[in-house]
Parts: C-alpha cells; sequence; structure tokens
C-alpha cells in the first residue's frame, strides 16, 4: 500500500474512532496505536527543493523507565487506544542544566521517545537516518537542534531522532550483576528495533537504515555495531566525531563501577550493604535526588567515592549482554559482528579547542587566543589522563610530538594549538583512525573525513573555536534552513551545508557518499569533489573544506604516536611491572583509560 493511501486509510479509520485531529493531520498506525502528525510545508529561498513533511514528534518506544523498570532493559510501548497526539516532542531524559547548549523539553525520567521526519515524494521506500545524539552520556536529546526537517526534504530521506536515558539512569552498573548497565544503550536497541518494526507504515524501507551520530552519538554508534544485540537493526553509520574507544568513555573496573554505585547511594540516603539493598532503595529514591546526586559539577560525588578523576562516573560498561568485552579489544582485534556496515567516519580539524574552554570563558569575542611556555607547562597534561600524567616518558614524548621546536624558545610558540591538536588526536582523531582500519579490515566500505572549514558561527559561541567539536551539527542538519533556529549562514556556509546533506543522504541511499544511485554519472562538478574509498594503504579522505579536496593519511605520524608507540612506551616504562607479570603470550593489552571527558 502506497503511504498515501495508508494515510488515507489511517484518517479514515480515525475518524471513525476519536477525532482529535484536525483534517488534514497526517494519521499513521504503529504497532502500538494510531498518532497524528502535522504537515510542514518546506521551502527556502536558497534551495531549489520545495517539499511537503509529515512530522510526528513525541512517539513513546518504551513504557516509561519509572519505578520498577528504572535501572532495567526498556520495556515495549503498551497499546493506546484512539488517535495519541504526537505534535509535540516528548520530555528529555534527566539531566543537568547545559548553559551552553540549552534543552528546551521538559525533563522527566519518562522520556523514550522518539520523532520522525518523512517527505512526501511519493516514493514508499525511502532510506531512514536514525540519529542518536551526543552530550557525553550526560545531557542532550533527540529534539532541541535537532530538527530534521530540512535533511529530510533536501536529502528526501526520512529522520529519526530518539533520546535514550543518560547519566545514572542509562548507565549506573553495581558491577556484580544487580545492575549490569548500558540501559541508554539497550534504549537505543529498542529504539532501532521500533523502527524496523514500524517504518514501513511512514514510508520508509526498514532494510536500508543508517544509525547516525556526533561525539556520544558517534561512540553509540560504534558500540551499536560491536553489540551482538543489533543484527538486522541497520545496514550503515556514520560516526561523526565519536567511536568506542575514545578514552574516558569505558570502564572497565567493576570494583570502580560498585564504589561510583554505592557511592550514589550515600548521596541520596540509601547507604547500604549489598547490591541488592542499595538498588532497592535507588528506586524508590526521587529522580531529580539521584540526578543532582550524579551530577559531577557540584562535586559531591567524587567527596563519597575518594575518585578524583572521575568525569564520565556513568558510563558504559562491559555488561556480558549489549557488550561482552571491552571495545578495544573488540576493535584491534576485530572480534566484532562483521556485518558489512557501510561507514562514513570523521573528525573535526580543531577537535581538541573544545577542552581549552575552560582556560578561555572571558575571550568569546576573540577569533584567537593566546598561552605561553609558561602556562603550558603548567597544563599540558590536564587531559592526558592518569595513566599517562603518572608517567613522565609518557608526557615528555607528547611534548617531543607536539610542541613546535622551531620556536619553542620562544614564549609565545603557539602552545593553543599544540594542546589543541594533543587533545583532539588523543580522544577523537586517532582512535577514529583505529576505528576506520579495523573496519576496512574486517571487509566494510569506509569512507573517512576530517572537517576544516572554519563556521562563520560557533555552536558554542567562541569564535576562537575554529573547526571544533560539534561544529559539524549545524551543518549535517541545516540550521540555516530552519526559520526557528534563527542561524543564518553566510554563502560560503549554504554551500557547505549542502554539499555535506548531499554526502551523508546519498550515503544513507547507496552506501556511497559520491552518487544518489548507482545509475547517475557524476557532474563535472561533482568529479571534481568525488571522494574515494579508504583503504589500508591509500588512507585516503576527503577534506571538508570550500575545495572539498582528497587528501590522504590524516595525522598517521600522530596515529601511529598514539595507537601503537604510546602503550608500548608505557608497557617498557611501567615500573609496577615486573617480569613476572608479563602479558599473556607477548600480547599487548592496552589499559583503558578511565573517567576522562572532553
Ligand atoms: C567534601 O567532603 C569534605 C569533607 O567531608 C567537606 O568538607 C566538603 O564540604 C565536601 N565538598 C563537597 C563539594 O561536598
Ligand atoms: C561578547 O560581546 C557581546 C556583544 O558585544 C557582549 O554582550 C558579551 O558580554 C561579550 N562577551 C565577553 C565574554 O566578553
Ligand atoms: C604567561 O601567561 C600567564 C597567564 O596569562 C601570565 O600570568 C604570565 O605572567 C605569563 N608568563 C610569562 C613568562 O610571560
Ligand atoms: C523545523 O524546521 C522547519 C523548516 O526547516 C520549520 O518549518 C519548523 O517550524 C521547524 N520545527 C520546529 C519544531 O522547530
Ligand atoms: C537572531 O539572531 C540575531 C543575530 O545573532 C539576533 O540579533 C536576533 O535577536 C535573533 N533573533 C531571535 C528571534 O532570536
Amino acid at each position: 500500500m502506497s503511504t498515501m493511501a495508508a494515510v488515507r486509510l489511517a484518517v479514515f479509520v480515525a475518524t471513525l474512532l476519536v477525532c482529535v485531529a484536525a483534517d488534514d493531520d497526517p494519521i499513521i498506525e504503529v504497532n502500538s496505536g494510531k498518532v497524528a502528525g502535522r504537515v510542514v510545508e518546506f521551502a527556502h529561498k536558497d534551495v531549489e527543493v520545495k517539499r511537503t513533511v509529515h512530522v510526528f514528534q513525541g512517539i513513546p518506544f518504551a513504557e516509561p523507565p519509572v519505578s520498577g523498570l528504572r535501572f532495567r532493559a526498556p520495556e515495549p510501548k503498551s497499546p493506546w487506544e484512539g488517535v495519541r497526539d504526537a505534535k509535540e516532542l516528548g520530555n528529555a531524559c534527566m539531566q543537568p542544566a547545559s548553559p551552553l547548549i540549552p534543552i528546551e523539553e521538559p525533563k522527566s525520567e519518562d522520556c523514550l521517545y522518539l520523532n520522525i521526519f518523512v517527505p512526501q515524494t511519493g516514493d514508499d521506500k525511502l532510506p531512514v537516518m536514525v540519529w542518536i545524539h551526543g552530550g557525553g552520556f550526560i545531557i542532550g536529546s533527540g529534539g532541541t537542534g535537532y530538527n530534521g526537517t530540512a535533511l529530510a526534504a533536501i536529502g528526501d530521506v526520512i529522520v529519526v531522532t530518539i533520546n535514550y536515558r543518560l547519566g545514572p539512569f542509562g548507565y549506573l552498573s553495581t558491577g556484580d550483576g544487580h545492575v549490569s548497565g548500558n540501559y541508554g544503550f539497550l534504549d537505543q536497541v529498542l529504539a532501532l528495533q521500533w523502527v524496523q518494526d514500524n517504518i514501513a507504515e511512514f514510508g520508509g524501507d526498514a532494510k536500508k537504515v543508517t544509525i547516525f551520530g556526533e561525539s556520544a552519538g558517534g561512540i553509540s554508534v560504534e558500540y551499536l555495531m560491536l553489540s551482538p544485540l543489533t543484527d538486522g537493526l541497520f545496514l550503515r553509520a556514520i560516526m561523526e566525531s565519536g567511536t568506542s574507544t575514545m578514552p574516558g568513555f569505558f570502564i572497565s573496573d567493576k570494583a570502580k563501577q560498585s564504589k561510583i554505585a554505592h557511592g550514589l547511594g550515600k548521596l541520596v540516603d540509601c547507604e547500604k550493604d549489598t547490591s541488592e539493598e542499595l538498588i532497592q532503595c535507588l528506586r524508590r529514591a526521587s529522580a531529580e535526588d539521584l540526578m543532582e546526586a550524579g551530577n559531577l559539577e557540584n562535586g559531591k560525588l567524587a567527596n563519597v567515592t575518594g575518585i578524583a578523576d572521575l568525569l564520565i562516573p556513568f558510563s558504559p560498561v562491559v555488561d556480558g549482554n549489549f557488550l561482552t568485552a571491552p571495545p578495544e579489544d573488540l576493535i584491534r582485534d576485530r572480534s566484532f559482528p562483521k556485518r558489512g556496515t557501510d561507514i562514513l567516519i570523521g573528525t573535526m580539524a580543531d577537535e581538541g579547542m573544545t577542552f581549552l574552554i575552560i582556560f578561555f570563558l572571558d575571550n568569546a569575542n576573540d577569533t584567537e587566543v593566546f598561552m605561553n611556555k609558561t602556562t603550558y607547562e603548567a597544563v599540558s597534561s590536564t587531559f592526558l589522563g592518569s595513566d599517562k600524567t603518572s608517567n613522565p616518558s609518557v608526557v615528555d614524548a607528547v611534548k617531543l610530538m607536539y610542541v613546535n621546536w622551531e620556536d619553542a624558545d620562544s614564549e609565545d610558540a603557539d602552545y593553543v594549538e599544540a594542546l589543541s591538536q594533543t587533545y583532539g588526536d588523543l580522544y577523537f582523531v586517532c582512535p577514529a583512525d583505529l576505528s576506520a582500519r579495523a573496519h576496512f579490515q574486517a571487509g566494510s566500505k569506509v569512507y573517512q573525513y576530517q572537517m576544516t572549514h572554519i563556521p562563520a558561527e560557533s555552536l558554542f559561541k567562541m569564535k576562537w573555536l575554529k573547526a571544533g567539536h560539534g561544529e559539524d551539527i549545524p551543518f549535517v542538519f541545516g540550521w540555516h534552513f530552519d526559520s526557528a533556529m534563527n542561524w543564518t549562514m553566510p554563502d560560503d556556509d549554504v554551500m557547505m551545508t549542502l554539499k555535506i546533506m548531499k554526502y551523508w543522504t546519498n550515503f544513507a541511499k547507496t552506501g556511497n557518499p559520491n552518487l544518489f544511485d548507482g545509475d547517475v554519472a557524476l557532474s563535472e562538478d561533482e568529479k571534481q569533489t568525488e571522494w574515494p574509498l579508504f583503504k589500508v594503504p591509500g588512507l585516503e579522505y576527503k577534506d571538508m573544506s570550500l575545495k572539498m579536496e582528497t587528501k590522504r593519511a590524516l595525522k598517521a605520524k600522530e596515529c601511529a604516536f598514539w595507537n601503537d608507540f604510546i602503550p608500548k612506551l608505557m608497557k617498557h616504562t611501567d615500573t609496577a611491572q615486573t617480569c613476572s607479570k608479563e602479558t599473556e603470550d607477548g600480547k599487548l593489552k592496552y589499559k583503558e583509560e578511565e573517567n576522562r571527558q572532553p
């Protein structure tokens, strides 16, 4: 049945039941009941496309994960009667306030909702792109900032955005199996299952699902690829500035998990001897109290646990269900499910600038910031992580790699750049390099990019951040075309957003960012900007700048440094390691670097 026929039939049936919806509201029947969305007419002076888009917001895909369902896998939504309004965003998940990128929706533990943007093209087998938001597993939602209307209209794809549980609600674990953790990931899995079960009713092709995400969303995308629970849920994957081996976003130490869980308990009057008692008590605590107790900014959790470098206390863990081994082991050993997922993966040229915000809060209006040698020496290891800062050889090696030695005798060498590149490579670029190589070697088609284009307006409202972390988001979602965003771009940025939306949606359609479909020949203009596959050897990638040049070997030396040399150096210079503790069959095992956050 065509989409239109389905809509008409649904409208007819719905009229017989209840009449909450206006006559021309699109109504769709999903497996738990009917939803009424609204019609948005997309048009903008800077793009030829005019499209009607049916927008459905706040569709529940799970039972509210409250009281007895808190700290448990989500359960599918039970059916409702009549037609449910789907014209407003559902609640965002519990999270602390984030002044730099505020969330507009109300926050509640009852937050497992998704939003769907359906371009009316007459095609009832549209590719589907499911967006997983970032925010360090602490903040964010599928709502604010991720209006999929422009991407759906311009790219002719269905866009779905989802919420998942955050902080202690999504990622608490007791380390002993009582509360196994990863509930935020299980929410993502259930949302993807919901898409499989229902997207055909919206005119989507369940066999052509691309998952995409930025930062913790990109990390989630790769975790979903590593999980045994996601077979058949997606075909393609886009990771923007986030991969599973990013330092600081995984806790392997079960004792530490337990310490954090019991520490949280102490803060909400749940000081207990056993995990069982602890969890019973935590299930009765108020959501606000739990959120506040888990909020790092107030320092209480660090205080009660005595763990100083506690930046993402509620992180992904090995739960034996969603995840069977540490992500770095799975990636390095290529021992993840090899499903031939097509992959588009990349980072920003100035990711590490984000770490420097704390040093330059007063410089929001400056286009450049400076740091002298003295300050650099004092702060250079702030975010290296305790395993590295405790090892002087590592700290020296990092300086050797990143300081500009030609000017190192001057107080004024570019130390901001040295720090930015250090942290950008350590946290983003080189973990992505590890992933690109691993997926290529596991038989996936891989396309790699780095965005060097500096946006006219900064997401974080700091002009000196350049092509910083997160600055790709307005381009991927086409904020320029959304009047509600008030985000007008100059012509160069408009060209960039159109090109990026084209690459992303082409990829969702064909697995190739260059082609709308296999038969369409490239125009001369398009050949100029054709994006080749990433291969080893070869290492070709797309430099996302106005020229859209193809380059090769992105940070190859720096990534050999972080991914090969530093782990070896740490092994050879680990004074705590005696000869008898030599790692099994000479194979290097890498310490997970814990609890650090950009
Ligand atoms: C941390 O604990 C110490 C000692 O108990 C106390 O003095 C301090 O106020 C606590 N800090 C916070 C932020 O709770
Ligand atoms: C930046 O400029 C704006 C507008 O002139 C001003 O309101 C704001 O206080 C400035 N911010 C800083 C950190 O100087
Ligand atoms: C380096 O910069 C810091 C902070 O701006 C300043 O306090 C210090 O005096 C400077 N040191 C030198 C040697 O220039
Ligand atoms: C989403 O964007 C479209 C245009 O791209 C706009 O018409 C619509 O009002 C926006 N919706 C929301 C909820 O901001
Ligand atoms: C839109 O942005 C401009 C420039 O940043 C600002 O002057 C204006 O007040 C904003 N309008 C709204 C409605 O937020």
